[in-house]
């Protein structure tokens, strides 16, 4: 029969310098414990975690603290210790010695304020661990803050049993340019897995399709403005609030020109659990046609810029990267602006240098028109939304 406790402010004896006691040192000085060692050899990496060492043959004497562990491996000073505990009080663990031990060690988590501690009772520490890992993995990973809330509300004398943000998860999705097919398995278990769906005008309907759970849509409103960033952050927590799983699906990638960061923020501050699915962004898509943004001896590299900014401002810095050699530029947010793009494109670059428009990517309705500089500001009227524009050598390849 075992007790698990948690026993608070003990100081340990660890006996031994070897490779057992490096592991045991590791645990103690990861659990804040005060030790010591005596072993009359150690290894320099046990130094790293123990400062207080004396190096020396262990004689009963050695014996000060309430508990002792004993990694030597010896039998000798396991039977010394057995022989002294009729004499002296303390609690014994001799490692890979059940039988001779008064405690076992458990394989433990600590999150912050959060102690698991699995025991196989000396039966299989493997085992324990292994378990020890199966339990991680369900960890919520706001577990920490979520403690430290509780805590500082309960040393205010408050008790808050609302479990709603340990509930409740938010699910940032990358969404991929439109085919389902290119979701990734990840996406495509959240999804099904969401309890609420939030998205916007960029998500295909094949997507939507695909979607089982409520959908509400947080984009443009019918004749209206799009919703600001700020509305969008309000309506994910209010989900995130009801305790719900909730899927923020964004095309592409939602950290490519997605603001997903923004999100990710705004509900991290909250104090509520945010995971990121990577999504295929739509700048890198261009494959899907036989468009490579890199290819020997053509591009050797490739960026990607937004041609809008903030405030609803043109962004043409980007533009001198086009006189690079073996180099590929790639736009988004760059279609309604293809008249000054191409003005200013014309001052660095030669009127025959060549682009693609590539609207609706890996969609049904997908087009593709190969121009160059000079007739970019005609062709981009012929053009559907959205687009990506592809700068470079590389698109004379397709
Ligand atoms: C707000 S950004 C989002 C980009 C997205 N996070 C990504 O990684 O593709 C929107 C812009 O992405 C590009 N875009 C998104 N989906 C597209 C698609 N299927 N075909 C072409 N361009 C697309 C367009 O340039 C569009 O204006």
């Amino acid at each position: 029969m075992s007790l698990p406790i948690l026993l608070k402010n003990q100081k340990v004896l660890l006996i031994g310098g070897g490779n057992v006691a490096l592991q045991k040192a590791k645990v103690l000085s990861e659990n804040e414990i005060e030790f010591r060692i005596v072993s009359k050899e150690v290894l320099p990496e046990v130094k790293e975690f123990c400062e207080n060492i004396e190096i020396k043959e262990f004689e009963e004497d050695d014996v000060k603290e309430n508990i002792v562990i004993d990694a030597t491996g010896s039998d000798e000073v396991a039977k010394k210790l057995l022989a002294l505990k009729k004499t002296k009080n303390f609690l014994l663990n001799v490692v890979d010695k059940p039988e001779f031990c008064d405690f076992y060690f458990m394989a433990l988590i600590n999150r912050g304020d959060l102690k698991i501690g699995v025991s196989s009772n000396g039966a299989s520490p493997s085992v324990a661990k292994f378990i020890r890992d199966e339990i991680k993995k369900i960890l919520p990973d706001n577990i920490e803050n979520v403690l430290k809330e509780k805590k500082e509300l309960r040393n205010k004398g408050i008790i808050d049993k609302d479990l709603t943000k340990l509930k409740s998860k938010l699910y940032l999705i990358g969404a991929g340019p439109g085919d389902a097919e290119l979701l990734t398995i990840k996406a495509l278990k959240t999804i099904k897995n969401c309890d609420v769906i939030l998205y916007d005008h960029l998500i295909s309907d094949e997507i939507l399709e695909i979607v089982e759970c409520d959908k509400v849509y947080v984009g443009k409103e019918k004749g209206k403005h799009s919703k600001k960033q700020e509305e969008i952050n309000e309506i994910i927590l209010d989900y995130a609030s009801k305790g719900l799983k909730v899927g923020r699906l964004k095309s592409g990638d939602p950290f490519i020109f997605g603001r997903g960061y923004e999100e990710l923020k705004a509900i991290t501050e909250a104090g509520f659990n945010v995971e990121v699915i990577p999504g295929i962004s739509s700048a890198t898509a261009v494959s899907s046609i036989n468009l490579p943004l890199t290819a020997r001896g053509i591009s050797s590299s490739f960026s990607v810029h937004s041609a809008h900014l903030r405030g609803n401002r043109i962004n043409l810095e980007w533009v001198d990267e086009l006189k690079k050699e073996n180099h590929t530029v790639v736009v988004l947010m760059g279609l309604s602006r293809a008249r000054h793009i191409a003005k200013k494109a014309l001052e660095v670059v030669d009127e025959n240098y060549p682009v693609a428009i590539i609207s609706n990517i890996t969609r049904k309705n997908q087009k593709i028109i190969k121009t160059t500089i000079k007739n970019l500001k005609e062709e981009a009227k012929n053009a559907d939304k959205p687009a990506i524009l592809v700068f470079g050598e590389v698109v004379n390849l397709v």
